[in-house]
């Protein structure tokens, strides 16, 4: 299988690329190296590389940036993408896209699943939803929503090129320095560690499992606080913690509060995505090596 791999500079786009790598060929394009807002340029690489899938790593991540710089927001996580689904289509490869739990508008108690209805209430959030719509267009395409990714970048950690961009790894970072920590006790999620999801997008490819939409996390869910909570403890550094609400953030874009997903489907589709705490042992241990 040839995967050609987008925003393959990301803490995601490593992890794709790598894994993609193990048993196929891989053309892994940084921004530098394909916008994926040129659709011309989109156009250009998918016929000269013929790839079987392309995987979408790359977009625009900054959540409050995006509520001054909607036009970039929208061109790269939503029309860029119909470039992308135009392009699998011609080449006739599947199309992979990551999205995000942040299209609901957090206001529920329990797990979202693929047929709950999106609310998104920023920019950044709209811009994904868009991308959604359009990777749809692509004749084979896998919408993989997932959230608070962990644990990205070069692999094995530790052995140089380590890239530590994530909430939970500036945390961590945080406490192995010595330095306060606080979570919000009131924002809930389905945390996905990135080598997981990688191997999870692998699976689904590679079994040419039904089309559509995924939540692709870890298992179960827990509050900002309690995922500290958990690499705290297991760091010995719980008297670094403290709680804190979102009500004491003042933020440009609006955070959902409760944005557990459910992974049942994807699961049933043969990914192994085990529970978070699971995750983020294994992440200490790779980080400890
Ligand atoms: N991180 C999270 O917690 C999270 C949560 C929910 C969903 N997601 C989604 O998961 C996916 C992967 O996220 P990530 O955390 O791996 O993101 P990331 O580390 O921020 O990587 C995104 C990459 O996309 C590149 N990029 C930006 N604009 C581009 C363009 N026009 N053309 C080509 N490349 C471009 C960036 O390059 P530069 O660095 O040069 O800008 C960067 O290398 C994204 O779809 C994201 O929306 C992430």
């Amino acid at each position: 299988m040839k995967a050609l791999v987008t925003g393959a500079a990301g803490q995601l786009g490593i992890a794709i690329s790598r894994r993609f790598g193990r048993d196929g060929k891989v053309v892994a394009l940084t921004r530098a190296q394909l916008d994926i807002a040129d659709h011309a340029a989109v156009l250009e690489v998918t016929r000269a590389t013929r790839p079987d899938v392309i995987v979408n790593c790359a977009a625009y991540n900054d959540v409050d940036g995006a509520e001054t710089d909607p036009v970039t927001a929208m061109m790269v996580n939503g029309f860029a993408v119909r470039s992308l689904a135009t392009a699998s289509r011609e080449a006739r490869a599947t199309l992979v896209h990551y999205s995000t739990d942040f299209v609901f508008d957090g206001e529920t108690d329990r797990p979202y699943d693929e047929s709950s209805v999106p609310a998104p209430r920023s920019v950044y959030a709209t811009s994904k939803l868009l991308g959604e719509w359009f990777a749809a267009e692509a004749p084979r395409h896998y919408v993989l929503r997932v959230e608070s990714l962990f644990g990205g970048g070069a692999e094995p950690l530790g052995s140089g090129g380590r890239r530590r961009g994530s909430t939970l790894d500036k945390m961590v970072d945080a406490m192995l320095d010595g330095r306060p920590v606080r979570g919000f006790t009131d924002r809930t999620v389905s945390p996905s560690y990135v080598p997981d999801v990688a191997t999870a997008t692998h699976t689904l490819v590679a079994a040419q499992a039904p089309v559509g939409l995924y939540h692709c996390v870890n298992g179960g869910l827990a509050t900002w606080f309690e995922v500290a909570r958990e690499a705290a403890t297991r760091l010995g550094c719980e008297s670094l913690l403290s709680p804190i609400t979102l009500d004491e953030v003042e933020t440009p874009a609006v955070r959902p509060r409760f944005c557990a997903l459910s992974n049942a489907k994807i699961v049933a589709a043969g990914a192994h995505l085990p529970a978070w705490e699971d995750a983020v042992t294994r992440y200490l241990t790779a980080r400890s090596r």
